[in-house]
């Protein structure tokens, strides 16, 4: 196996890519052996590094120079500089906007400072289409250690004493959830990934799948074997296709390396992973929804109870987790419960990620401890709102989220909290998008009311049935499931 000195990591996510970061890396491989380097330097493809507004971004290890937007002529002069010369190419370093100076690495920049990264924790760290990058920080250390040394119920305990809570908006203990699941006896289960994502500016569980999408397969087997499911469904957006596209070859390759499939580590274990794909409707990511559009039928929620896990996909028990609760549950097994429910707040451990979108200076994706307030994600991470304009209102979780003020800024951020100050019924915890500045001249209920107007029925007519005209709320009541339903039609909602 090559040992390699040092490492250029390139951003591979969605935002950098479109900023020509691919182009980027091939430039820096082709400079690489020009310099006659490459037998101790590798340049490395990786997820979103999270600080998307300085993309493309480029990350020399172990030394952790971070530069920014990187162009693809500037490869040359990264190689030649940094590697061969051994100076910084201070052009392309982060100027701090405060003190006007060159960072010289990443653990110095502001917006790494003040997170704490455990969702995220290989996302802009290992190349996610290669395995072994994985299993080298830890990975299915976790799964191997459940299945090799732990019952399902000592499993379900851990995750319990976690305290980790749903990602996906609406808080439920994931602990309890599996131990639902668990007791329902039947002969076929189903795990299934909610990857649906559809509010607005939100790229959290995006950004997962792209950087770490090992990390969802891992926690999916984890899930089965406490459940008692043998299949794993991923339900995402086909409009997501670098994640699809990763995950897939994430699945490939677990099933290669046997941790996927008949006997997994030796044991009676068996589980299994197949993608299902969504056509981008937003209701489609609540379960009931999600699971009809899976089963071909209208996705369109319908009441509770019977809730999934104990009456789901084809009428199976099935576990539904969000792509970042997952992400927490191979970390929370190799660190233990204690570790992970050290962090947060009283009633929400762990931590968030949230995708920083709109009007603020620094856009991108962070992760901070729950009880993190509103004014150190926007101004002590987010840099602020741009041109120094004021701030007017944040809004959180989409559609069916809420929009914070002022008022509001030295908030803790947990799920008490955010369900305090819902403007709707369905509190949702899944994103933070800072009002554009069209909104920002006008007074804040004022802002919710455009929201309400704006926004609102785009997310709902679109897959909502005809006619259009009926009231925003309506498409989030749950409504009796349709009996007779002809299956096919607009599967995933049009
Ligand atoms: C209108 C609506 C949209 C939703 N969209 C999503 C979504 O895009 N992703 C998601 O994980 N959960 C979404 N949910 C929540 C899911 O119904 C479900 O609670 C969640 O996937 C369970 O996973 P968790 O316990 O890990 O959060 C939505 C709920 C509603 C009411
Ligand atoms: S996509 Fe590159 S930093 Fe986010």
């Amino acid at each position: 196996m090559a040992q390699y000195n040092s490492y250029i990591l390139v951003c591979g996510g969605t935002g950098c890519r479109a900023s020509q970061s691919e182009l980027i890396l091939q430039n820096l491989k082709e400079a690489v052996e020009r310099h006659k380097l490459q037998d101790i330097v590798q340049v490395i493809r990786t997820g979103c590094f999270g600080f998307c507004e300085k993309g493309p971004i480029v990350k020399m290890v172990p030394d952790n120079t971070f530069y920014v937007q990187v162009k693809p002529t500037d490869a040359e002069d990264i190689v030649r500089e940094h590697l061969v010369k051994g100076r910084k190419v201070e052009r392309l370093l982060y100027v701090n906007p405060e003190t006007n100076e060159q960072v010289p690495d990443s653990k110095h920049i502001n917006f790494y400072k003040k997170q704490l990264r455990i969702a995220l924790r290989n996302c802009g760290f290992i190349n996610p289409e290669n395995i072994d990058e994985y299993i080298a920080r830890d990975g299915y250390v976790a799964l191997g250690r459940a299945l090799t040394e732990m019952t399902p119920e000592s499993v379900i305990k851990e995750i319990m004493d976690s305290g980790l809570r749903g990602r996906g908006g609406g808080g439920f203990p994931t602990g309890l959830k599996w131990q639902i699941t668990r007791k329902v006896k039947a002969p076929q289960k189903y795990v299934v990934c909610n990857a649906d994502e559809g509010d607005p500016g939100a790229f959290m569980d995006r950004s997962i799948l792209e950087g770490d999408p090992h990390s969802i397969v891992e926690a999916m087997a984890i899930n089965g074997y406490c459940t008692g499911a043998t299949k794993g469904l991923v339900y995402i957006r086909a409009e997501y296709p670098l994640a699809v596209e990763r995950l897939k070859i994430a699945i490939r390759q677990a099933k290669e390396y046997g941790l996927l499939g008949e006997n997994i580590f030796g044991t009676d274990f068996s589980f299994d992973i197949e993608i299902r794909y969504g056509a981008g409707a937003f209701v489609c990511g609540e379960e009931t929804a999600l699971i009809h559009s899976m089963e071909g039928l209208r996705g369109e929620a319908t009441v509770k109870p019977p809730f999934p896990s104990e009456q789901g996909y084809k009428g199976c028990p099935t576990n539904v987790n969000n792509v970042e609760t997952y992400a927490n549950v191979p970390v929370i097994l190799l660190k233990g419960a204690e570790w992970f429910s050290s962090i947060g707040t009283e009633k929400s451990k762990g931590t968030k990620v949230f995708a920083l979108a709109g009007k603020v200076n620094n856009v991108g994706l962070i992760e901070v401890p729950m009880g993190t307030t509103l004014r150190e994600v926007i101004f002590g991470i987010g840099g602020g709102i741009k041109d120094g304009k004021k701030f007017k209102a944040v809004q959180t979780g989409g559609p069916s989220g809420g929009c914070l003020t002022e008022k509001h800024l030295d908030l803790p951020i947990d799920y008490d909290n955010l369900l305090a100050q819902q403007l709707f019924p369905e509190a949702r915890t899944s994103g933070q998008t800072v009002r554009r500045a069209d909104f920002q001249a006008k007074p804040a209920d004022e802002q919710v009311r455009d929201i309400r107007k704006n926004i609102l029925p785009d997310f709902i007519c679109r897959h909502a049935p005809p006619p259009l005209s009926i009231p925003a709320w309506a498409a989030f009541s749950p409504v009796p499931r349709p009996a007779g339903v002809a299956p096919g039609s607009a599967s995933a909602g049009t």
